[in-house]
């Protein structure tokens, strides 16, 4: 079986970040999301994967190179705009070839993996096999309707009157009978061509579709409030380790990871928490729930609940709380110690202050 991995798309969802960065590259618990995404697809029993790339192609290859760090075989495959799920398969046909395959959306995490899915998929091998999970809003997804047997009956995306609760998640199963599928179908009003419509397509042309339920963790990390829920939920697997300086008047708590060229000085981490290589915590407490990137540095600040991207610095801030702060972004105060407020906030930033 092969993968495919979709990393274009737009990203409106997480502007401003994703301005600068693919979304698929915001690191969670300190590790980009793909990389969750790779280790999913090899879990699923594929190592030669194919990945989707938009705009943000050049940073993902940086960040991914061949794959083998992964134990993975990484095929980029490029796409000029972001024409839908349905396009991504079209433009992999000739790496995909007669294979089944696992397609997978770059900014979905399971932690839990999906082997047993696709140990599913394997054994009865219907033409396509989605993933639903149950949601409270099921009109921000695509939705399935399904017999007693789990057979997909009708597909829909994003209904404005939901027949059910079951909204797909970002994994899907298929053989090679998809390829026609996506062939077959027309844009959508939204001008995408839409998984669900190709999916469809085979259930209306009387192939089997199946659904399994995942009710384990799952999340698409379109949001920043989503973002910030899969650091939580990840950072439960911190095992404490300390590679880094950490003086005498410092307090660790918890399962805090410190890594490399890290100096702690006068600080308390309270985990689970993650400070990334050469970052330095001065006067500081940080946690619980916080991925500290690389050269980092919070002086006489207090964070909890919040993400710093690599080079990012916070100076005399207390009460951060609930933030994602950009690569090399600086918070602090004015360099002559007056009482305004100076914001330099790039479009589409969400800055909320205590009044
Ligand atoms: P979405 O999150 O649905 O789309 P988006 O990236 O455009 O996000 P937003 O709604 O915030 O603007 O896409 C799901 C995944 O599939 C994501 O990893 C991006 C990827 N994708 C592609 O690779 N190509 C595409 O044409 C589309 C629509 C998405």
């Amino acid at each position: 079986m092969k993968a495919l991995v979709l990393s274009g798309g737009s990203g409106t969802r997480l502007r401003p970040f994703s301005y600068s960065m693919p979304k698929q590259l915001i690191p969670v618990a300190n590790r980009p999301v793909l990389e969750y995404v790779l280790d999913n697809a090899r879990t699923a029993g594929a190592t030669d994967i194919g990945v989707i790339v938009g705009d943000g192609a050049a940073q993902i290859r940086d960040a991914l190179g061949d794959g083998s760090h992964l134990g993975v075989r990484i095929t980029y495959i490029a796409q000029s705009r972001p024409l839908g799920l349905a396009h991504c398969v079209r433009l992999a046909q000739d790496f995909l070839g007669d294979d089944d395959f696992a397609m997978l959306l770059g900014d979905n995490i399971l932690p839990g993996g999906v082997a047993d899915i696709a140990g599913e998929f394997t054994a009865r091998r219907p033409a396509a096999q989605v993933v639903v999970h149950k949601v409270a809003d099921p009109s921000a997804f695509g939705v399935a309707e399904l017999d007693e047997n789990g057979r997909v009956l009708r597909l829909a995306e994003k209904p404005a009157r939901p027949r059910s609760d079951l909204a797909l998640i970002g994994v899907y199963f298929f053989t090679p009978a998809i390829h026609e599928a996506v062939r077959a179908i027309a844009p959508s009003a939204r001008g995408e061509l839409e998984i669900t419509d190709a999916i469809q397509w085979l259930v209306g042309h009387g192939a089997e579709v199946r659904a399994s339920e995942h009710s384990g963790y799952w999340r698409d990390t379109g949001r920043v409030e989503d973002v910030l829920d899969c650091n939580r939920k990840l950072l439960e697997g911190v095992r404490y380790s300390v590679q880094g300086e950490v003086d005498e008047h410092s307090v660790l708590a918890g399962p805090v990871v410190i890594e490399r060229g890290v100096r702690v000085v006068r600080s308390h981490v309270q985990g689970p928490a993650v400070i990334g290589a050469g970052s330095l915590l001065d006067h500081s407490s940080v946690g619980p729930n916080s991925s500290i990137g690389r050269d980092c540095v919070l002086r006489d600040t207090h964070l909890a609940d919040s993400i710093a991207l690599d080079g990012a610095s916070v100076t005399g801030v207390r009460g951060v709380h609930g933030s994602l702060i950009g690569r090399h972004a600086r918070v602090g105060p004015g360099k002559g110690g007056t009482a305004h407020h100076t914001l330099v906030v790039g479009d589409h930033s969400t800055v909320e202050v205590a009044v």
